[in-house]
């Protein structure tokens, strides 16, 4: 529908959610990747939605569908999803960089399958990809405010100090700390986040069902944001 409800939190705004983790082909049926299925990513997005928000998806790629109402564009590597900010960001308001970008692409491309015997696919030369979410926490960025989210191994204060390294390094406003290991984390389980401003600073804890969990960064980015207009 046409009608927007003022009263809603993120009515009038623009919330692009970038999810997934990005593939690096290497030839047509191989890739590099990494760990993410997307559906943290899509609550956000779902969440934003039922928050009021105009709600834009960049998909690496994703295991669940978008809820109804939510643009979605594809974008399955990191040079791909930087390109596909580019085209939005003079008209976001939001951007949570949930998407889990590949650090390194191979070097180059093969049109044709690499066969077994080839010796070519036992030292692949890679690459090193942009920081997507640090280019365009360096551009001129007016109001908008940048989410970014830390998938760590590490624990307590090493943890946080690797978090806060990564709030400098990107300029984010909001930073989601996310402890993950083999079976937490990723796929179709509970989350639990640790929200960081960008002072570095601690100033949420939630944990949850993936909707739960988005739910309260959703409200986490609200308060955020009027607490800056104050
Ligand atoms: N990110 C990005 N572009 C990259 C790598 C990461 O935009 N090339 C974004 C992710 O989407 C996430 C944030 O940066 O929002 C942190 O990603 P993470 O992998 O935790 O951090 P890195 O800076 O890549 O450091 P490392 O992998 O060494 O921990
Ligand atoms: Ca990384």
């Amino acid at each position: 529908s046409t009608t927007v409800d003022s009263s809603l939190p993120l009515s009038g705004q623009h919330v692009v959610v970038t999810l997934g983790g990005t593939k690096e082909p290497i030839d047509p049926v191989r890739y590099i990747g990494n760990r993410s299925s997307g559906r943290q990513g899509m609550a956000i997005a779902t969440q934003a939605l039922a928050a009021g928000a105009r709600v834009t998806v960049i998909a690496a790629h994703h295991e669940v569908s978008a809820p109804a109402g939510v643009t979605v564009v594809s974008a399955p590597t990191a040079l791909k999803m930087q390109a596909a900010i580019a085209q939005v960001w003079d008209d976001l308001d939001v951007l949570v960089m949930a998407a889990a970008v590949a650090d390194y692409r191979p070097a180059e491309y093969h049109g044709e399958k690499l066969k077994k015997a080839s010796g070519k696919l036992n030292r692949i030369e890679l690459v090193e990809n942009p920081d997507v979410l640090a280019h365009f926490g360096h551009l001129e960025r007016g109001s908008r405010f940048l989410v970014g989210f830390a998938a760590e191994t590490l624990t307590g204060e090493d943890a946080k100090e690797a978090a806060q390294a990564k709030i400098f390094a990107k300029r984010v406003d909001l930073l989601a700390l996310n402890l993950v290991g083999e079976s937490t984390g990723f796929g179709d389980v509970p989350n639990s986040l640790i929200m960081m401003d960008s002072a570095g600073e601690i100033v949420a804890q939630f944990a949850g069902t993936k909707i739960e969990v988005a739910q309260a960064l959703i409200n986490q980015i609200v308060l955020a944001r009027e607490s800056r207009e104050e």
